[in-house]
Formats: C-alpha cells, sequence, structure tokens
C-alpha cells in the first residue's frame, strides 16, 4: 500500500521576514494552513498513512493542527528533518517509516486544483514500478525542475532549475516513486550547491526507463507559494474560486467525509469549533447538503466516491 510523505522543513529564505519564527507551511493560504493544501491532495490520492516531515524547531505546531490524524480518519506520523538537504533526504528520512513501501511525496508548499486531478493520481498509483512526476507548462521554468518530453509523451531529459530551459514543462513538487526511493536517495551525491537534489534521484529512474511523466493540463492549477508575490496570488486564487463556487479547495474535513474516512458525527464536531470563523458552518452546510455527487468535487472523484 502506497504510503504519503510531506516535506514541511526548510528555512523558506526567500519569505523572510515572514518565516523567521512561523513555518511557511503554517502561514495562511487565504482561509486555512498552507499545509491543508498537499494534506488534502495526498487524501484525494486515497492515502491515508501519512508522514510529515518538519524542522525540529516547529514539530510541535504541525502536531498542535494536525494530531495523529485520526480526526480526520488518517494515521499521521512525523519526522524531524535536523538541517534541510535537499528534497531527497525526505526518502532517507521516512526509510523505517515506508519498510519498503511505495510512496508519493509532496512538497509542503504545492498547491494542485482542478478537475481530473484524482484520477490522474489514481493512475499513478497503479504503476507499481519506477517513478512518475507530474508536469506543468509554466511561462518561465528557471526556478524549477524541467523535463523534456518527446512526441510520445516520454521523458528524455531532466535539468535542475536551468539557466537556458530546453522546454517549459516544469517539474511539479509531488513525486510517485516505488520502494527503491529511499536506497536511490541514499546513493546520491550533493550538487555543487551542497545539496541532494530530486532531479537526480528522478534522472537514476529515467536511465533505468522507469520514469513516467503524467502532464497536468490546462484544466488545473499549479501554484507557487514560494515568494510574498506568489504567497499572495495563491490566497487570491483561492478566494475567487471559493466565493464563486461556495466551494472549499483543499478542505481536509470534507475531504475526509466525502471520501468515507470519517461519518457524518465526526463531521459535525470537526465544525463545532470552527463556527466563528465561517469554515465550521460551510462545514455544517456539505453536511446537510449530503454526500450528492452534484455538490462534491465532480467527475472523476464523484465517481470514486459513489461509484
Ligand atoms: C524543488 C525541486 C524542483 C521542483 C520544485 C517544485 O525546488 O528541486 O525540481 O520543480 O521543487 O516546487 P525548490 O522549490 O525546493 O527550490
Amino acid at each position: 500500500m502506497r504510503r504519503g510523505i510531506i516535506l514541511a522543513g526548510g528555512a523558506a529564505t526567500r519569505l523572510y521576514p515572514l518565516t523567521l519564527t512561523v513555518s511557511k507551511q503554517l502561514m495562511p493560504v487565504y482561509d486555512k494552513p498552507m499545509i491543508y493544501y498537499p494534506l488534502s491532495v495526498l487524501m484525494l490520492a486515497g492515502l491515508r498513512e501519512i508522514l510529515i516531515i518538519t524542522t525540529p524547531h516547529d514539530a510541535a505546531a504541525f502536531q498542535r493542527l494536525l494530531g495523529d490524524g485520526s480526526r480526520l480518519g488518517l494515521a499521521i506520523d512525523y519526522a524531524v528533518q535536523p538541517e534541510p538537504a535537499g528534497l531527497p533526504q525526505a526518502y532517507l528520512l521516512a526509510e523505517p517509516w515506508l519498510k519498503g513501501a511505495p510512496s508519493a511525496l509532496i512538497l509542503g508548499d504545492n498547491i494542485f486544483y482542478g478537475n481530473g486531478f484524482p484520477a490522474m493520481l489514481r493512475a499513478a498509483d497503479a504503476r507499481d514500478e519506477g517513478a512518475t512526476l507530474f508536469t506543468y507548462t509554466v511561462a518561465d521554468p528557471r526556478a524549477y525542475g524541467v523535463a523534456e518530453i518527446d512526441a510520445h509523451g516520454r521523458v528524455t531529459g531532466l535539468e535542475e532549475k536551468p539557466v537556458v530551459p530546453r522546454s517549459t514543462h516544469a517539474v511539479t513538487g509531488l513525486y510517485y516513486c516505488d520502494g527503491e526511493a529511499p536506497s536511490r536517495a541514499a546513493a546520491l551525491t550533493p550538487s555543487p550547491r551542497g545539496e541532494l537534489e530530486i532531479t537526480d534521484l528522478l534522472r537514476g529512474y529515467l536511465a533505468d526507463r522507469r520514469l513516467a511523466a503524467a502532464p497536468l493540463g490546462r484544466g488545473i492549477a499549479w501554484l507557487d507559494t514560494g515568494t510574498h508575490a506568489s504567497l499572495l496570488d495563491a490566497a487570491h486564487y483561492v478566494r475567487i474560486v471559493e466565493e464563486r463556487q461556495g466551494l472549499k479547495i483543499g478542505c481536509p474535513e470534507e475531504i475526509a467525509w466525502r471520501l468515507g474516512f470519517i461519518d457524518d458525527e465526526a463531521l459535525d464536531a470537526l465544525a463545532r469549533p470552527l463556527l466563528k470563523s465561517g469554515y465550521g458552518a460551510y462545514l455544517l452546510r456539505q453536511l446537510a447538503a449530503g454526500r450528492a455527487p452534484r455538490t462534491a468535487m465532480a467527475g472523476p472523484l464523484a465517481a470514486h466516491v459513489h461509484g
């Protein structure tokens, strides 16, 4: 059974002074802490065993927020990253917890949203061997991993933050890997900037012809929260869509209930302490309307929930 990992460590120096004392992944993205969004993605992927990796300093705050996950019908464990040493460090820290299981690693600051996305996650889950990355077309890919993809959709090359990108296919911060990821991470050597690079790990899968790419289409949003401006933009995006539809993006309580991880009574109990902010009232409105697909996340997820 695949297990989910959220990497919520790092110093987030690009957000200073915001992140001098508060973890980036606890920062608000409009109406909820940032980590709710990647957590929601893993839940929509059907994963219920989740490891959250934090700095030593912030571990207690994440535990206060999410506990052992049981309120959401999840099993959440925590690991601490003593010093940030690059994304593949997540696999090294998770190794004893994974116990050889395949994983979905998501970066705690990545926001994904769109119809059809859960179906793509399930397709990636069905691949037991190798790795799957998710690409997204961006106007300026220089801040990201960049994939070269041939006419058949196969990855032919990968570069980390290239000065002159060879394509506009950014590699998003969501990685499906088989049980080999920790041993592959252990064999990596640090890049010139002194860190292990996820792109090097993926390149190993590519060299073994075991890397697949899933392109996220135009109907899906992949948002960055790495700078003051992009953090604000993400908040505006969430607010605009939520207010227009009256439906929330990245709401773990709602997802837990819709996917049947928790029952009506449990959702009601989660909603009560949150009534004053409107968040709780939203949850109660969903409860009153019932789990009908029309009011849920439309399309494939509804099929998943109800069929
Ligand atoms: C990391 C990865 C990069 C990826 C990005 C996605 O970069 O190294 O390949 O495209 O996450 O968010 P970072 O943002 O940690 O510098």
